[in-house]
């Protein structure tokens, strides 16, 4: 049988984010089942994490498995051994691979030469885990999610590239509000439009944000990008997520963000503090979530 890759919510469908949503509210109400006794799983860091490190390591462990990481910069990889030699090791030692890495071409380099399946904890281009994530809590919040706006305000990065993805799946119009120069990923904005995604790029956050069910955003220089903090930090002045904005939204719209923030940035305190924000729920739900794309991963999908 061959080994099935989550690099993009796009390897998933409409009906199998059902099931995993389901297995996650499953999760959430107790343990996840011993799906990875006797099995070790790798989680490759060439970045920074706190949330995807922990909530992958818990949820690993949740499942009788055993997590191990690697910090790159740690081991051979950060002394220039080839990526393809890495793959074939860590696919001998354990059952899946969790990796967070810089170009995407990187995570399908690895998913090409390992025969485990490979899990993407976050790439320059996507990540699919946060927004998969995102979504079942959005879901539980809102009735019929495809029937309504999703706004995105800011860079159009990886964590955006993300959203366009699970809105060509899950069919919810999602408007995003970025700065001239910081759009999102023209080649996966036009597969989600051959998709028949119903996805607006634009310039003002007001247009994106109005009559929003949720309100989205992420930093604005994201990791690997730490030079580019003074110039973005030009460009992006008039995208802070503030009550003002918020208050163009739907009336039971709700403020989201991957974290980490950076308040008086992209998001005001008030705002990201607020009564509308779930960006603590967003953080506890990856772990659910991770658990249920790690069992369907490791044990369901397999063609
Ligand atoms: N949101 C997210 O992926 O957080 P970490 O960088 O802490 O993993
Ligand atoms: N866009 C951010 C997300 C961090 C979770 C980054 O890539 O740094």
């Amino acid at each position: 049988m061959k080994k099935k890759d989550f690099l993009s919510i796009l390897d998933l469908t409409r009906e199998e984010i059902g099931r995993i949503f389901e297995k996650a509210r499953e999760n959430r109400r107790g343990m996840p089942g011993r799906s990875l006794a006797g099995k070790a799983v790798v989680l490759v860091f060439e970045k920074a994490s706190t949330r995807t490190r922990i909530s992958f390591e818990v949820g690993i462990a949740r499942m009788g498995g055993h997590p191990v990481v690697l910090a790159a910069e740690s081991s051979q990889m950060g002394r220039g051994e080839p990526l393809k030699d890495t793959a074939r090791i860590l696919a001998g030692y354990c059952d899946a691979i969790v990796m967070r890495t810089f170009e995407h071409t990187r995570i399908e380099e690895m998913a090409f030469f390992a025969r485990v399946p490979v899990i993407n904890a976050l790439t320059d281009l996507l990540h699919p885990c946060q927004v998969l994530s995102d979504c079942f809590t959005l879901s539980e919040r809102v009735v019929n999610l495809s029937a309504r706006k999703v706004a995105w305000i800011g860079d159009g990065n990886n964590v955006a590239n993300s959203w366009i993805n699970a809105a060509a799946v899950l069919g919810f119009e999602l408007a995003l509000a970025c700065p001239k120069g910081y759009e999102p990923d023209e080649a996966v904005l036009q597969a989600a439009r051959r998709a028949g995604a119903r996805i607006s790029v634009m310039q003002d956050p007001r247009d994106a944000a109005r009559d929003a069910v949720a309100v989205n955003t992420d930093v604005w220089a994201s990791m690997g990008q730490e030079n580019e903090v003074p110039s973005r930090a030009k460009a992006f002045s008039s995208y802070q997520v503030d009550e003002v904005l918020m208050g163009v939204a739907a009336p039971d719209a709700v403020f989201m963000h991957c974290l980490p923030a950076h308040r008086g940035e992209e998001v005001t305190e008030d705002v990201l503090e607020g009564p509308r924000s779930i960006v603590w729920e967003q953080a506890l739900n990856r772990l659910y979530v991770q658990e249920a794309i790690l069992d369907y991963f490791l044990r369901e999908k397999k063609e």
